[in-house]
């Protein structure tokens, strides 16, 4: 008992003694690709040559410019769960993470102009957070970015140029989010060199601009469980779609460009309004085709 008590103290002690370090472990790969884990607290977060993945360890509420140096590459910088609310723009310029940047389960609100810039990152996860907001250039100048999480948020703004210059990206989840449209232009930031996905699944969509996709080229796209009433002609006649979510939507009929489409392998059309002689003409064109019948394995 004596000793429980006196390990408790200490660690209490240890807590409050250290409140302005962070926390971290860092794991290095070995020449022979053995990993190599070690635990640092510092009032900056560090990296060192070789290193694979830092992970923060310690509640971080606002990680400011300055907190992080990570000069030489790194792979990964992960800090889910860590209570964090604020990302000053800024702190993570000229951070040299090659792979990932996760911040998933955290209490961010807002992603701020500036916040992610000239990084190498391929992907970007701040799923399960709190963002309402992602201001006007918040992502910009990151060539190799080609994958983005922010579902289960709150998102109710966003704007055609929240994100710029990200040429490679080639698949963008915002499932799960409070979006009522999506505006013209707003997937411009997306790779023209190849088919994309988009998923928009589980928001309050009731609107889509006839431009919202223009300048892509959409394969996979989920439009389900939103409040759509009707979907622009172009979305189906301007994309090459193959994967097609419809389901749980309000809408009635679809526009006739809808079947002009050749290579449509999957789809969902389920729970929606259709009229008696719409619903007939669609088991006609449909019945090719893979049905999606499970419901989205999306629990939001
Ligand atoms: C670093 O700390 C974490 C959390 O306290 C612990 O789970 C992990 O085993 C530690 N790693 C090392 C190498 O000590
Ligand atoms: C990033 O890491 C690479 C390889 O370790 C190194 O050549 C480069 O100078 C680093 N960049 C910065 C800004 O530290
Ligand atoms: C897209 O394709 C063009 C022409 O082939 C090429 O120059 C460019 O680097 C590619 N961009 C990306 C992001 O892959
Ligand atoms: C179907 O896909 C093929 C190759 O994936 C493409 O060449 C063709 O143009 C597509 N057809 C339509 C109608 O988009």
């Amino acid at each position: 008992m004596k000793i429980l008590m006196f390990v408790l103290f200490a660690q209490l002690s240890k807590c409050e003694d250290l409140s302005a370090k962070i926390d971290y472990e860092l794991v290095e790969t070995l020449f022979n690709y053995e990993y190599e884990r070690s635990n640092h607290s510092e009032d900056v977060v560090t990296s060192k040559k070789n290193a694979f993945s830092i992970t923060v360890l310690s509640d971080v509420p606002v990680l400011r410019q300055g907190m992080l140096d990570i000069g030489p590459d790194t792979y990964y910088f992960w800090m889910d769960g860590r209570k964090l609310e604020e990302l000053e723009p800024g702190v993570f310029d000229n951070q040299n993470i090659t792979e990932e940047i996760r911040l998933e389960r955290n209490e961010l609100t807002v992603i701020k102009t500036g916040t992610f810039k000239n990084l190498k990152i391929k992907k970007l996860d701040l799923a399960y957070n709190k963002i309402t907001h992602v201001e006007e250039k918040a992502i910009s100048d990151l060539p190799n970015l080609w994958e983005v999480h922010l579902s289960r948020n709150k998102i109710v703004q966003f704007h055609d140029n929240s994100f710029v210059n990200t040429p490679s990206m080639w698949a963008f989840d915002m499932s799960c989010n409070k979006l009522e449209k999506l505006g013209k232009g707003w997937f411009r930031f997306m790779t023209k060199n190849k088919t994309v996905i988009i998923g928009v699944a589980h928001n309050e969509i009731r609107e889509i601009d006839s431009g919202a996709f223009e300048g892509i080229n959409v394969w996979n796209l989920a439009l389900d469980h939103n409040k759509l009433e009707q979907i622009p002609e172009q979305v189906f006649t301007k994309n090459n779609i193959q994967l097609l979510y419809i389901e749980d939507n309000q809408l009635e009929s679809l526009p006739e460009g809808f079947f002009g489409q050749k290579n449509l392998t999957e789809i969902g059309i389920r729970n929606n309004r259709w009229g008696s002689d719409f619903q007939r003409k669609l088991e006609g064109f449909t019945k090719e085709i893979r049905a999606r019948t499970s419901s989205n394995s999306v629990s939001c």
